[in-house]
């Protein structure tokens, strides 16, 4: 690549002396460390007891939990501004006001992980006590190693656990990683989005697209399949944005979290395993939405050598070490998943089956109250055409400039019990105008769940009857 790789805020941090004294100490026989500060005995019988309890308890524990921003005064550092509004915490803050809503805001499975995953997480925390301590700062050695065979294959790739691998704090601790180690202020990496021609099929324009790259461009970031969409991006798109950052010598950050959660025999392609793209892209994926195990905040990225050393560069001067015994579960139950894949004993292949029901489920309950949801090919999510209610109430509560979805949202939790999360939300500014007739629903639910919402748009579909 001609362009500078390394983000300028790398510059003089790119070495770090615990990195190498660790790695000189594990290249001799027989040396005992006393470098690191960990304690290597077992820690207080209580405080085993009290993960043990976490892990064995409510399964509820396996997913994310509540996010406060709370902030008396303006305290923010410049590059926070913009950015200090969450809509999550807004929509959720909104729904806890109410009785009775039902959440389908937020993307976190209401049901229990599968059996293997909980067992794996239960014998880390039960088992070697040393799981309890820091394990290698880019990740404990059995999953980068798991995680280098399982994905090596898919990605036609042999994948070196130390140098092509990184483990982080979910998926969204890679994306940052990576957007800090790779982009500085003034360089621009479009974001590829959708626009409708039809309900169901969302396509890139090859046009625009191909005007969003310029000489500026270090990364071009890539989700598929798709959140809030459920698209998966065919191999002709696929090939087109490969063609783009070939001919512009750009960087993809390709977010795949939802990969194998794919429905209607619709397939995934990664796109690092297109011909030239492997060298120039990172693949991120999350262990909570490949185990249904959202809080337990795994994510690592794959990628080359030459991208990850600026990687590990912000990982080691940031997070430096992610939980040991999640790392520890996860990678137990990709030892699991690797033993049965392909079979119909796979989680890969059972829970997408699963899935697909919620999915078709809430599909017609939705279309029951004239909701027009968009058929997702994949991920946890669906998203819900809403115009005809934008033409028939056009005046919803809320201020003259705030998009419909979000006024639309805000009334269905107060007067009608469902909360969802409006499309405008992921989109910039300028483009909220084409979103604001989208609302999003997370259809990865408990039947009991799916059934508080069917009885919901039943009361709903009676108050609309003339
Ligand atoms: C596309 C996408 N990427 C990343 C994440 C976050 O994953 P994690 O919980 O592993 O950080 C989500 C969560 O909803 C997501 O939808």
């Amino acid at each position: 690549m001609a362009k500078r790789l390394q983000a300028r805020r790398l510059d003089g941090i790119d070495h770090n002396p615990w990195v190498e004294f660790v790695k000189l100490a594990s290249e001799e026989a027989d040396v005992v460390n006393l470098g690191q500060g960990f304690p290597d005995f077992s820690p207080p019988e209580f405080a085993v007891e009290a993960f043990q309890h976490a892990v064995s308890g409510d399964f509820m524990l396996n997913q994310y939990t509540k996010a406060f921003l709370t902030m008396a005064k303006r305290l923010q550092a410049r590059r926070l501004d913009g950015i200090d509004h969450s809509p999550w915490v807004e929509f959720v803050k909104l729904a806890s006001e109410e009785a009775d809503v039902v959440n389908f805001g937020e993307g976190f499975p209401d049901f229990s992980p599968p059996e293997f995953a909980v067992e794996a997480f239960q014998h880390a925390v039960s088992g070697d006590f040393m799981l309890n301590q820091y394990t290698k700062a880019f990740g404990y050695p059995p999953l980068t190693k798991i995680l280098a065979s399982f994905f090596g294959k898919f990605l036609g790739q042999e994948i070196d656990p130390l140098k092509n691998v990184l483990v982080t704090v979910g998926a969204y601790g890679a994306l940052f990683t990576a957007f800090q180690a790779l982009v500085d202020e003034g360089d621009e990496s479009p974001i590829q989005k959708g626009e409708p021609d039809s309900s169901s099929n969302w396509q890139l324009d090859p046009t625009e697209l191909a005007s969003k790259f310029t000489s500026r461009t270090k990364a071009f970031i890539l989700n598929t399949p798709n959140n809030p969409l459920g698209k998966v991006f065919s191999r002709e798109e696929l090939e087109l944005v490969a063609s783009l950052c070939q001919q512009h010598d750009v960087v993809c950050i390709t977010d795949e979290v939802y990969q194998w959660l794919v429905f209607d025999g619709f397939q995934h392609i990664s796109i690092a395993s297109l011909p030239g793209m492997w060298e120039r892209t990172l693949t991120i994926g999350s262990a909570g939405k490949t185990f249904s195990v959202t809080g337990w905040k795994v994510g690592w990225v794959l990628g080359p050598d030459r991208l990850m050393k600026h990687l590990r560069t912000v990982h080691q001067n940031s997070i430096d070490q992610c939980a040991t015994q999640c790392q520890a579960a996860v990678a137990q139950s990709f030892e699991r998943e690797q033993l049965h894949f392909g079979q119909p004993s796979s989680y890969f292949v059972q829970f997408p089956q699963y899935i697909q029901r919620c999915r078709d489920h809430m599909i017609q309950s939705l279309q029951s109250v004239g909701l027009r949801p968009v058929i997702p090919q994949a991920s946890y999510f669906l998203i819900t055409d809403i115009s005809d209610f934008k033409n028939k109430m056009p005046d919803l509560p809320g201020a003259a400039d705030e998009p419909y979805d979000r006024r639309f949202v805000k009334w269905m939790i107060k007067n009608k019990g469902l909360m969802a999360i409006p499309v405008s939300t992921f989109v910039s500014v300028p483009h909220q105008k084409f979103f604001d007739h989208y609302i999003r629903f997370c259809f990865v639910k408990d039947e009991s769940t799916l059934r508080a919402m069917d009885q919901k748009l039943q009361k709903w579909k009676a108050e609309l009857m003339p």
